[in-house]
């Protein structure tokens, strides 16, 4: 048992979260950590109102342990997916990008905030604002990780905070977690190595190529969706990176994204100026279109296993994955080799 700020917090059995990941985090794969003690994640911005209030039942009615909902702030759709959370009284409301105006709100019914941040700034903002806890998420990370490591990031952080920290970014074993509380975090939040368990609905193409894969076969570039990320080497990966900025795939995909956000064009336009805006994490007009090609190439991946136009996000971290446990197995195992690791290590300090 390694208890941490992170488990009493959240009421949770071990200090692990699965981090929220468009697509993979489906309901079966959240209340899978959850019911193994975990902090099962769901990412929501795929979903309208009804579909992430219908997610929130699925999970509720597969787990009865704590879980929660991952919500990007920025564009349209976050404010009614918040309310739906909150109307659900999700145990814990994860957000990326953009400032938390539902602390209070979700305080009131005794739910959690937790704040996902990249930078040390962002993290001290969150905590100032009044977040419960931060997750960070260091370069070795799948999809959006900070230009520092986890191994810079969590100690600035963990020193400058008063609130528990997550570390994600790079963590598949318990050596990593053991690091990560050794380093200051409470606790450890992982995507790609939950992405590869038994439970996760990766296509089983991919899941493949992962397995194959080291820890040199990952891409950190801005062509995957206009921001910089980490993606999995894979033939279209490659073929993206060297062609550059994707002008005709961008648009067409920005239509085809439009109609699967059931968005009007008003709305879309306005998603593109919120983005462009936004002071705090000011982006470009076209990041948009790029997310939208970068969504579309990912669906082709995740779903279809298509490994010649797909692509998909995936950390350093596949360089140690080799095997697909349940999520079960899985965390039984991270908790026993770090409990192994913290013992090992004092038998290996010589003391006088
Ligand atoms: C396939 C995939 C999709 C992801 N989608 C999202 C997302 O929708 N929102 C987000 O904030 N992070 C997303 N991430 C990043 C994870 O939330 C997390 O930061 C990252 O996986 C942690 O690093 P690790 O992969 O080394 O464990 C995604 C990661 C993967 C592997």
């Amino acid at each position: 048992m390694i208890k941490t700020r992170m488990t009493e917090l959240f009421g949770v059995e071990h200090p692990i979260m699965l981090a929220g990941m468009n697509w993979i985090t489906d309901p079966k794969l959240v209340a899978a950590v959850s019911n193994a003690g975990g902090l099962g994640i769901f990412a929501t911005a795929r979903c309208t109102p009804t579909e992430m209030r219908e997610n929130i039942k699925e999970i509720k009615s597969l787990t009865d342990k704590p879980f929660g909902i991952n919500q990007i702030l920025l564009g349209p759709g976050a404010a009614e997916g918040i309310q739906v959370a909150i109307e659900e009284k999700v145990p814990v409301v994860n957000y990326t990008l953009g400032k938390p105006w539902f602390i209070n709100e979700v305080h009131a019914y005794g739910g959690k905030v937790l704040g996902t941040t990249a930078l040390s700034k962002h993290a001290a903002k969150a905590a100032q604002l009044g977040c419960d806890a931060v997750v960070i998420t260091g370069h070795e990370a799948a999809a959006h990780g900070a230009n520092a490591t986890s191994l810079i990031l969590i100690p600035i952080v963990a020193s400058a905070l008063k609130i528990p920290i997550i570390a994600a970014g790079g963590f598949h074993d318990g050596r990593g977690l053991a690091a990560a509380l050794a380093l200051g975090a409470d606790g450890i939040s992982m995507g790609t190595r939950f992405m590869l368990t038994q439970e996760s609905v990766l296509h089983d193409n991919f899941k493949k190529l992962c397995l194959e894969a080291t820890e040199q076969d990952t891409l950190y570039d801005t062509v995957f969706d206009g921001m910089p990320g980490r993606a999995l080497k894979s033939k279209a990966s490659e073929i993206m990176q060297k062609r550059g900025f994707p002008a005709v795939e961008a648009v067409k995909a920005a239509m085809k994204l439009r109609g699967i956000l059931q968005l009007s064009y008003s709305q879309f336009v306005k998603m593109s100026i919120d983005m462009m805006t936004d002071k705090e994490e000011a982006s470009p007009p076209w990041v948009l279109a790029r997310q939208a090609a970068g969504t579309v190439r990912h669906l082709k991946g995740i779903y279809d296993g298509d490994v010649e136009e797909g692509i998909l996000f995936a950390g350093q971290a596949i360089g140690g994955i080799c095997d697909m446990p349940s999520c079960k197995e899985l965390m039984e195992r991270i908790i026993a080799e770090a409990e192994q690791t913290f013992a090992s290590l004092d038998a290996k300090v010589q003391k006088n």
